[in-house]
């Protein structure tokens, strides 16, 4: 096996032609320092859509607190210098006692400022220990708004999104990268917004600080953050790219570990012994994902550890330079408190801004990611001026010449496929597995459209009709029904979801698929759980599933019937029940119906047989069988059953 590259290079990524600037979703002329400016502008907006008013007040908390600390600097270097002066000036005489030294010490116009600024200071300080607190639950409660406003708007994208999204592993891929990060990152971006907003008013206020009284002093300092700002900038488009190139291998590992922790596989994996072998592969993946880390943070140490070299000499030199001054005199000491507390203060938040900065940098990475699912172009859409739904269909439907090929393949599945399907006529579709059935299904559901031909309804072209409008008139079952973790009125009740999962309608719907014998032994009814995987529910068998499913398919007002094998996983007497169900559900509107199962067959009043894609055989189930050709051949079985009239 071919190992694809795994330390951070910038081809990490396959280039889509399909999507709008490089594969990392940004654009390689813009300078670094624009793409921070974009991250801050998406965070922004980020933030302000997700609750304005929790925006509002955590910028105000974050900018008090960022100020605070400049008066509290103030405030002692006032403190010191006075201190200084009643030092060298001393107090007259002073007081015995406690009390009376301290109403002294008030009393004298110099002591008493040190004692002011002191108290003053304190002021300020505690008034920053309270903010912090208030600060940490508006933003708590600010990033829980945050990470729900993205998850909304991601799961109506995803409810919205092509069949084929789901489809493609490169979509997924995407996908599975906005997903890891979607609890953390909008977390993140809020955290690193508001730090950034916080070391630039701090970092402004010292540097408007130290410009005052030494603005030589302010430059160096502002300079020095430069060289790391720059190189942790174009670190972060390297990691994102790097992050990015790992999807696939977090994808195997987290496939693999489905394998082993869900039920689905648990009981093949039993039989047949292949627990070590899942074993095996996570841990493959998981080492080529540790290793490529490892490789990562190797090159990162030795960056950091320049950096850290570097703000220590800076540090160095401006302490030299404020020692020589002082010992020429031309600073106070409280000046020189003053200015060591600035510059190491500013240190840590142009430290602090270079981080924020990345930190949104990375952000934007992500959000840039994510946007690109929100901006997944549909494929099956409405027309501007969609046509109304033929309600009921009066001509019937007509495959017309119908090509198709899944998007990213290329390989044709369906080719040249033409039949038609009466009005209020029931027809059975056969042929061997991969022929293209439930493609067929798929395509006459309209969630994909034929690249090469039409299917008409009543002579209208499906894609004149809205998608959804389309769908809400098709009572379908497909092959892999869903099997959901809901009570059974509501696993019915999802079939058309209006009204309450109470509604008589409901009930109605069960009785009509043959459950009011299963519902009648549930021990709440419909009202029992369904499932052991959210609750201890009743888990019922699989042909039970199937009727659930078909009494989902049976609840709407449908035009079209449409049953991809719908009596696979029922016994005998039950799919006689159906049948006769089936004939009385499709008196009067057309019925598509694939099946493997000659009483299904001989239910048909006609069967198209596919192979390859294409119809190479159509007529009555006993004619097609006379004929001895593909038919006879997958059914030899079939002429035992009568054909119903
Ligand atoms: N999502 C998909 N992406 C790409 N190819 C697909 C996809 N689904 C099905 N195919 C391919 O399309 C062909 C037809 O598949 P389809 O599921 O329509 O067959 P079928 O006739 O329903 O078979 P069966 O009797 O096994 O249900 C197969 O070759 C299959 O590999
Ligand atoms: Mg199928």
């Amino acid at each position: 096996m071919r190992r694809r590259p795994l330390t951070p290079r910038a081809d990490d990524a396959a280039p889509e032609p399909s999507r709008r600037g490089t594969e990392d979703g940004v654009d390689r002329s813009s300078p670094r320092l624009r793409a921070a400016a974009d991250a801050c502008r998406h965070a922004l907006r980020l933030a302000w859509a997700s609750a304005p008013g929790l925006a509002l007040a955590q910028t105000l908390l974050v900018a008090l607190q960022a100020l605070l600390p400049l008066a509290a600097m103030l405030a002692l270097k006032r403190a010191v210098d006075a201190a200084a002066l009643l030092a060298r000036q001393g107090l007259p005489a002073p007081a015995e006692g406690m009390p009376a030294l301290a109403v002294q010490l008030l009393r004298e116009p110099a002591s008493r400022a040190v004692a002011l600024w002191f108290v003053a200071g304190a002021a300020v300080t505690a008034t920053v220990a309270v903010l912090r607190g208030l600060l940490a639950w508006v933003a708590e409660q600010h990033a829980m708004a945050v990470s729900d406003h993205v998850h909304g708007l991601l799961h109506a994208k995803l409810l919205e999104v092509d069949l084929a999204f789901f489809e493609d592993s490169r979509e997924q891929e995407r996908l599975h990268l906005v997903q890891s990060q979607a609890m953390t990152r909008p977390v993140g971006v809020l955290g690193a917004l508001y730090q950034l907003l916080r070391s630039a008013i701090a970092l402004g206020g010292v540097l408007v600080l130290l410009a005052l009284f030494q603005p030589l002093l302010a430059l160096a300092l502002a300079l020095a953050g430069l060289p790391a700002l720059l190189l942790r900038l174009h670190r972060s488009r390297r990691r994102f790219q790097w992050r990015r190139g790992l999807a696939p291998l977090e994808r195997e590992a987290g496939y693999f570990h489905t394998l082993m922790s869900s039920g689905g596989a648990a009981k093949e994996a039993r039989l047949n012994g292949f627990g070590g072998f899942c074993r095996e592969r996570f841990g493959a993946a998981r080492s080529r994902l540790r290793e490529a880390r490892l490789v990562w943070r190797r090159r990162v140490l030795g960056e950091d550890l320049l950096l850290q070299l570097l703000t220590l000499a800076v540090a160095a030199v401006l302490l030299l330079w404020m020692t020589g001054h002082l010992a020429a005199g031309a600073l106070t000491l409280g000046s020189l408190v003053m200015y060591v507390q600035a510059v190491q203060r500013g240190q840590g938040q142009v430290g602090n801004l270079v981080t924020a900065i990345v930190d949104l940098h990375q952000a934007a990475l992500f959000l840039t990611t994510f946007e690109e699912v929100l901006r997944q172009p549909a494929r099956v859409t409405a027309p501007v001026n969609p046509r109304p739904v033929p309600a009921p269909i009066r001509e019937g439907i007509v495959f017309d010449r119908v090509g198709f090929a899944y998007p990213g393949t290329g390989r044709p599945v369906l080719h040249n496929l033409s039949f038609t399907l009466g009005a209020g006529e029931r027809l059975a579709v056969v042929g061997a597995n991969g022929a293209g059935k439930s493609t067929l299904v798929k395509l006459l559901c309209r969630l994909y459209d034929p690249t090469a031909g039409r299917i008409l309804v009543d002579g209208i072209d499906l894609r004149e009709l809205d998608p959804a409008a389309w769908r809400q008139r098709v009572g379908v079952l497909f092959q892999d029904f869903g099997r959901y973790q809901l009570t059974a009125a509501e696993n019915i009740w999802i079939g058309d979801p209006q009204g309450a999962p109470a509604d008589a309608r409901v009930a109605a719907a069960a009785a009509r698929a043959g459950l009011d014998e299963i519902v009648r032994h549930l021990p709440q009814g419909l009202d029992t759980p369904l499932g052991r995987w959210l609750r201890p529910g009743v888990e019922p068998s699989m042909g039970q599933w199937q009727r659930f499913a078909l009494a989902r398919a049976f609840l709407r007002e449908a035009q079209l019937l449409v049953l991809d094998e719908p009596t696979s996983a029922l016994d005998a007497r039950t799919q006689q029940a159906l049948i006769r169900l089936l004939q009385r559900e499709s008196a009067e509107r057309p019925a598509l119906v694939v099946s493997h199962r000659p009483e299904m067959l001989a239910w048909a009043r006609r069967v198209i047989v596919l192979r390859e894609g294409t119809v190479v055989e159509e007529g009555d189930a006993g004619t097609l069988l006379r004929q001895g050709g593909e038919f006879a051949r997958l059914y030899p079985e079939a002429g035992g059953a009568p054909v119903t009239a």
